[in-house]
């Protein structure tokens, strides 16, 4: 792993992820960020690595085909991990075929082009052979499960189950993955991850949306009756995950990735009202998402065992942390929800870029 391709790296987990790899990894020697930097794109996330010689942003695509191969033939890269993708369960309910063209296309231009690039063999098209040590990683979720009852887990071998477009989006993105190692043979691996919390995320998720409002004294919209459970893990829990797999994953295998933190909705909004000092008046049950998925759990004992992955933070503490990150960064927050730092990008790239 020393050239990466690292798509969607503007975003929330994996502009995370960039600071980690350069932060961590030494013998990386070159990281290039595609990225088309949509409403959730945000290069203030990467200020801490803009003097870093080893990285490059490129604003792009990634379902642009062209330029994806042109970014394979300039960089050779051995390392795709592939964020870019439209996230939220809610926009997708709103536009469907965004989040099919961007998740599912998206993801068969990259695979199409490390297959072209990464081949020893490219005229023998029965040929599996690849450049040693080159591995594309899909980063999933748990959603293409489905919704869990009150109990049981899913593990990697459980049935794949979308509820929402996004999801399903995901799921077809994910069958694609499986689909190029076994028809081709390329080194593949697919994470499936439960829910991420921690700095950069954008306020339209559960926690920083909550924070958010809760600062303003504005009422904090519960979808439901506010007991649908999701598996929270801290966002830099799922980095090393991620480079766990890069580094020693079993090509071809499927990782899930949770952080055994199993909380209701309405427990996460009280123990933020309870870390900001605001009152629990602010509460307000609204209607609830449609399809809305009532149970996510996720059991990570592969990844675990196999190699040798455990979540570092505890989930108080590390809310207690990411509620002292917001608290500490009110003008990331501010320009972000005014859309103030798409101006950032006019700014350093012209207004023309
Ligand atoms: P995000 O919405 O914060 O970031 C997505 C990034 O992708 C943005 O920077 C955006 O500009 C970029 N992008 C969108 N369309 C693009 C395109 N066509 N070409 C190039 N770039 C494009 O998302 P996130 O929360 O950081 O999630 C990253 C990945 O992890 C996604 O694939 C998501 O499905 C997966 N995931 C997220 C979570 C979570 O809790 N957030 C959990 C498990 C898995
Ligand atoms: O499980 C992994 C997934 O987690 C990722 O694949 C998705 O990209 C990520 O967005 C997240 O999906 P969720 O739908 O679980 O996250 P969200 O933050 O949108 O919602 C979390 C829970 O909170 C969910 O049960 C819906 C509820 N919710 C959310 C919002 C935004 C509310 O009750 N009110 C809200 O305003």
């Amino acid at each position: 792993m020393k050239r990466l391709l690292v798509t969607g790296g503007a975003g929330f987990i994996g502009s995370n992820f960039i600071q980690y790899v350069l932060k961590n990894r030494q013998d990386v020697e070159l990281l290039v960020n595609l990225d088309l930097l949509t409403y959730a794109g945000n290069l203030e996330n990467l200020l801490p690595v803009q003097g870093d010689r080893r990285y490059v942003f490129v604003r792009g695509d990634i379902r642009d085909r062209a330029l994806v191969r042109e970014l394979f033939d300039r960089w050779t890269f051995d390392t795709v991990v592939h964020f870019a993708a439209e996230s939220h369960v809610d926009r997708s309910l709103l536009e469907p075929e965004l989040f099919v063209s961007t998740n599912v296309l998206g993801t068969q231009s990259l695979l199409d082009a490390a297959r072209d690039h990464w081949k020893t063999e490219p005229g023998n098209k029965y040929s599996r052979a690849y450049r040693p040590g080159v591995v594309y990683l899909q980063v999933s979720t748990d959603e293409v499960y489905g919704a869990l009852g009150p109990t049981g887990f899913f593990t990697e071998t459980s049935p794949l189950s979308p509820n929402s477009p996004y999801s399903a989006s995901k799921a077809g993105a994910d069958m694609l993955v499986r689909a190029y190692g076994q028809s081709y043979g390329l080194p593949v691996n697919i994470t499936r991850c439960s829910n991420n919390y921690g700095p950069y995320q954008f306020p339209e998720k559960l926690i920083p949306l909550m924070l958010h409002n809760a600062l303003e004294d504005r009422p904090l919209p519960v979808y439901g009756d506010g007991r649908q459970i999701r598996d929270w893990l801290h966002v830099e829990d799922h980095c090393a995950a991620l480079l766990a797999v890069l580094e020693r994953g079993q090509r071809g295998e499927v990782y899930n990735v949770g952080g055994g933190s199993e909380r209701t909705n309405l427990q996460i909004v009280r123990l933020l009202l309870s870390q900001l000092g605001k009152s629990e008046d602010l509460i307000r049950h609204v209607p609830d998402r449609p399809g809305h998925d009532r149970r996510y759990a996720v059991d990570s004992d592969k990844l675990r065992a196999e190699l040798g992955w455990a979540p570092r933070h505890s989930f108080e503490q590390g809310l207690e942390e990411t509620v002292a990150w917001y608290l500490a960064n009110p003008g990331w927050v501010e320009r972000v929800v005014s859309g103030d730092y798409l101006a950032y990008y006019a700014k350093m790239y012209g207004p023309d870029a």
